[in-house]
């Protein structure tokens, strides 16, 4: 199994399955930019089922063990149960699951249960209506989200995560009403730091609220206490409520970076390898497997690109706060977090 020049193994791949979504969030694809007019990849740039599970074999075989199917928004791509199902049945995968914003979830719930997807992550930033509107941009209310978990529930998708995205002065007057809905349901709430994914959000550091500060906020109403990691290199740090009705988890990458065990691969909508979430440049694997490269072929460009992997960019940032990275990064809706 290839480890990278800081030893670190591939254990977990991302794969965008489209980077198109019925979202808005201006922290991630501001309306304004990807308005009506703006051209998403045209079918033959996105990999195809065929090819996808492919290369998740190939994948599997250099020790990935985790799988995510991300987006965009993955519910958009066609047939997604489908796919879900070639997925599942990949020798070696052990973790097959899927993070959406749970807008088109209730009407897919069993069918991707019964592909055999294992748990679920839904996106949701807060329970204010007013607030959320502004966060997904198309003005949508909580109904239908907060419906879809339930039927996610209902399905058996769990241990459900619900991530939300903290920003100051945005949302996180609503971080402890979120913890509070959730608790005692068995649903993970985590808090995400504001991140400078891509380059078109106009992220600057003072819109972070750091990780220590929403614990805080929770703890002050409903005691938490720390708990051990469930697996090495886990992202998000884990709480529980003392009183024994549940966890949650912040994901402080700002404050609080976790390169150190970083074992994740990214695959986006079009093919390419990136190593790192704030990488600019990835390695296509869909032209050398359209050009008819075998699978040990492809099995030799991904150990090659892994073992010279040195990506540590939160904890560069950490070091130097005002560090922007490359004006070219790769934005999130391309590979999905
Ligand atoms: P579990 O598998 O349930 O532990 O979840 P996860 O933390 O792997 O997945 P999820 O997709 O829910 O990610 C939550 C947040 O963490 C997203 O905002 C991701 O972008 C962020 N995140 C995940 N991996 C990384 C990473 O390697 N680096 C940074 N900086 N952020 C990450
Ligand atoms: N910072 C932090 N999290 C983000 N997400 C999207 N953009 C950002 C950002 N700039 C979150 C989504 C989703 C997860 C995969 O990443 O809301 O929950
Ligand atoms: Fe869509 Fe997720 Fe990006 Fe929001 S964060 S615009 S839901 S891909
Ligand atoms: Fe991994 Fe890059 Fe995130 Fe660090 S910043 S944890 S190297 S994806």
């Amino acid at each position: 199994m290839p480890t990278d020049k800081f030893g670190r193994p591939m254990r977990d791949l991302r794969i965008s399955v489209t980077d198109r979504c019925n979202f808005r969030c201006p922290y991630c694809m501001p309306a304004e930019i990807y308005g009506e007019a703006y051209e998403f990849l045209p079918r033959a740039e996105i990999l195809t089922f065929e090819e996808l599970t492919r290369l998740v074999g190939i994948f599997a075989e250099l020790g990935i063990v985790k799988l995510r199917i991300t987006g965009g928004e993955p519910l958009l791509r066609n047939d997604l149960p489908k796919l879900t199902g070639m997925l599942a049945a990949i020798d070696g995968i052990e973790d097959l699951t899927l993070t959406t914003n749970g807008y088109l979830l209730g009407q897919f719930a069993q069918a991707l249960k019964d592909a055999g997807l294992h748990r679920i992550t839904i996106s949701l930033d807060s329970l204010d209506d007013e607030v959320f509107k502004a966060m997904n941009g198309r003005g949508f209310t909580t109904q239908r989200v907060l419906e879809a978990i339930q039927t996610a529930a209902d399905v058996g998708l769990s241990p459900i995560k619900i991530n939300c995205v903290v920003q100051k002065g945005v949302n996180d007057h609503t971080i402890v009403d979120l913890a509070r809905h959730f608790k005692g349901t068995g649903h993970i709430v985590r808090y995400i730091e504001y991140m400078d994914v891509g380059n078109r959000n106009g992220w600057r550091s003072e819109q972070v609220v750091p990780a220590d500060e929403i614990i805080a906020q929770i703890d002050a109403e409903m005691p938490l206490e720390p708990v051990e990691s469930n697996y090495h290199g886990e992202v998000a740090t884990r709480y529980r409520y003392r009183d024994g009705s549940g966890e949650i988890g912040v994901i402080a990458s700002v404050t609080k970076p976790f390169c150190g065990d970083c074992t994740r691969v990214r695959l986006s909508t079009d093919g390419r390898i990136f190593t790192c979430l704030f990488a600019s440049k990835g390695v296509s694997l869909r032209d050398p497997m359209r050009a008819g490269a075998t699978d040990s072929e492809l099995r030799e460009i991904l150990t090659g690109i892994w073992t010279v992997r040195t990506d540590r960019y939160s904890e560069e940032r950490a070091a130097s706060p005002n560090k922007q990275g490359s004006p070219k990064k790769i934005e999130m809706y391309q590979i999905g977090g």
